[in-house]
């Protein structure tokens, strides 16, 4: 499929807009300053897939979170912030991602995988 354009200036701080890109939901996550705080902090050596703060956003645009949007147990959707924590929470099966998308609890295998984008300037990113 074609790249995609996502024009960035709509979304709000903390907001998540869903996307479709060669038919699979991607999540575009604008990440408050107190979620990135959360986030950095976060040791990676006792995650169940670890990885790095900067694994997981852009160099410089640290405020952006770009990952596919299903659960990589079977394929539900997680709920944002559910449960009160600033990740997602998947209905089916219980499975936990933080704020960038690592998984925190299983039955998950692994992190929400990251498309292939980048950024168009500071307002625009291209998903493909
Ligand atoms: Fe998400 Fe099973 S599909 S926990």
């Amino acid at each position: 499929g074609a790249p995609i354009d996502v024009d960035l200036t709509p979304i709000a701080d903390g907001q998540i807009v869903n996307v479709f890109w060669r038919g699979k939901l991607i999540f575009v996550r604008h990440l408050t300053e107190k979620e990135v705080a959360d986030m950095k902090a976060v040791a990676p050596a006792g995650m169940i897939d670890p990885a790095p703060f900067l694994g997981r956003v852009k160099d410089g645009h640290e405020r952006w979170l770009v990952t596919y949007g299903n659960c990589t147990h079977l394929g539900c959707v997680p709920i944002a912030n559910a449960g009160g924590h600033e990740g997602w929470g998947c209905p089916c099966h219980g499975s936990q991602f933080d704020a960038v998308g690592r998984v925190t609890r299983g039955p998950a295998p692994i992190n929400l995988p990251i498309p292939p984008y980048a950024f168009q300037g500071d307002t625009k990113v291209r998903i493909g």
